[in-house]
């Protein structure tokens, strides 16, 4: 019996993601590194925790696409960027990395509509949400650095803000979920 359950355009698209996926959490890991060897501790507990969500991720991607009768083709990874000159810049280049990884989950959701592939539709709509809520995070923590890096005492802000940070929670709130 032939249990494949998604088209070839689809599994290619699912496993170029997969690859996507790892390729955010190694931009995590590095900015992590980055921050903790400029002695921001607490900015790279949370950079490292956030890399690992992003291997959740990937390995999402490997279990549906084997799950649906395709297969996970583990590819190489293109390095990570280059390291940041500072915080600031760190904050709003992974905040780009987030928009753009939105753009390709666009992309699954698009093509299982087209394909009225409704169990990938339904897959692809838990990234959708997810990245709502993973650009929504990382703004927050860019208003909490741009608060902190532009008052008067700066380092004691900051320092605050890298304590913060090492205890932040992973999950963003969604705007339909949020209440008063
Ligand atoms: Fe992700
Ligand atoms: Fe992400």
């Amino acid at each position: 019996m032939n249990d494949r359950r998604i088209s070839d355009n689809m599994e290619q698209l699912l496993n170029k993601q997969m690859t996507r996926e790892a390729y955010q959490a190694q931009v995590y890991l590095s900015y992590g590194s980055w921050a903790e060897v400029n002695s921001f501790g607490g900015i790279a507990t949370f950079l490292y925790k956030h890399s690992n969500e992003e291997r959740e991720h990937m390995f999402k991607f490997l279990k549906y696409i084997n799950d649906r009768g395709g297969s996970a083709t583990i590819e190489a990874i293109a390095a990570a960027p280059v390291n940041p000159k500072n915080i600031g810049e760190c904050l709003n280049a992974i905040l780009q990395h987030e928009i753009d990884n939105s753009k390709e989950i666009d992309k699954i959701v698009n093509l299982a509509h087209e394909e009225k592939d409704w169990a990938t539709f339904s897959f692809g709509q838990w990234f959708v949400k997810e990245q709502i809520e993973e650009e929504s995070l990382i703004k927050d923590v860019i208003d909490k650095y741009n608060l902190a890096s532009t008052a008067t005492s700066q380092n004691h802000n900051l320092y605050d803000m890298d304590k913060d940070l090492a205890s932040a929670s992973q999950e963003g709130t969604l705007p339909r979920e949020e209440s008063l």
